[in-house]
């Protein structure tokens, strides 16, 4: 297996516990789904849709849904969000750098804290616009790298091993002047706007615990440290309890992030 391939292995695995979160992303799909504009008469791809929050809740509104992501466990809760709904969805296990469907497949190509984390944003984007049909619209929601979320990101690669040479950094999703380079001339009409993401939580430590519960990233962090490093895992603790601290308010965290919006040339 190469390098790139091992990567996506250990994220397949890293994302497996992701399940208790689609409490506080359920929000924020309504928000994209509304941002993008998808209608009944769509077909609509959720590109790294986790247990489907989006994808069901364009299905709702009666479009015609393919939700795609790597992670089996999480299409397993798919499947039963549906059947939950009471809408079809077509779920497929894959990755965002080779969607097995044809080009011009789809009307509007949508990914919540998804695509960011392929790999190789050329490779996902090129993707997502192949299988867009010209006119359709692609829209995103993404992390900044100064706000909660990307730091939080950042903290946790200071204490991980470096990815292999050619991964990007997630959060550089979340910066408008990256995102328009990115999107270049293969769009037109590009419009941005800002969310907030809110996860209850009785105290910061309570948000550190419910992430290392359910964030692979953070297990692997502790996994790592707890037997070889002690005290750097304590260090950990309290670099992530401060940062916590920074957008804890009335026992909430404040997740704020990007949406982005475009129309394929
Ligand atoms: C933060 S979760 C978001 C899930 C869902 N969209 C939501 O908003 O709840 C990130 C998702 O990206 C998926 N993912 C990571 N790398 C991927 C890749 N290369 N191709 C497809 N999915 C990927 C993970 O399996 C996980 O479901």
């Amino acid at each position: 297996m190469d390098d790139l391939a091992q990567f996506k292995a250990a994220q397949r695995d890293v994302w497996a516990h992701f399940t208790p979160l689609e409490a506080i992303t359920t929000r924020p799909a309504a928000r994209l789904v509304r941002f993008s504009g998808i209608a009944a008469s769509h077909r609509v791809l959720d590109v790294a849709c986790g247990t489907g929050v989006v994808a069901v809740t364009a299905a709702r509104l009666g479009a015609r849904v393919t939700g795609l992501d790597l992670t089996p466990k999480l299409l397993e809760r798919a499947h039963e969000n549906a059947r939950i709904a009471g809408v079809a969805v077509e779920w497929h296990e894959g990755d965002a750098e080779a969607l097995p469907f044809d080009a011009g497949a789809f009307d509007v190509v949508v990914s919540q804290f998804g695509h960011m984390f392929a790999p190789r944003p050329a490779v996902a984007l090129g993707e997502m616009l192949r299988v867009l049909r010209p006119g359709g619209t692609i829209a995103f929601s993404t992390w900044p790298p100064e706000l909660f979320t990307g730091r939080m990101f950042a903290l946790n690669a200071r204490y991980l091993p470096p990815p292999p040479a050619g991964v990007s950094p997630p959060p550089q999703w979340g910066d408008p002047s990256v995102v328009r380079e990115r999107l270049g001339s293969a769009v037109k009409d590009i419009v941005f706007d800002r969310e907030t993401m809110y996860a209850p939580a009785l105290s910061p430590a309570h948000h550190r615990e419910n992430f290392e519960r359910s964030s692979g990233a953070a297990q692997v962090v502790v996994q790592t440290l707890q037997k070889s490093d002690p005290p750097r895992l304590a260090s950990y603790r309290r670099e992530y309890e401060a940062l916590v601290a920074e957008y804890f308010d009335a026992n909430t965290v404040r997740q704020d992030f990007l949406l982005t919006r475009a129309t394929k040339a």
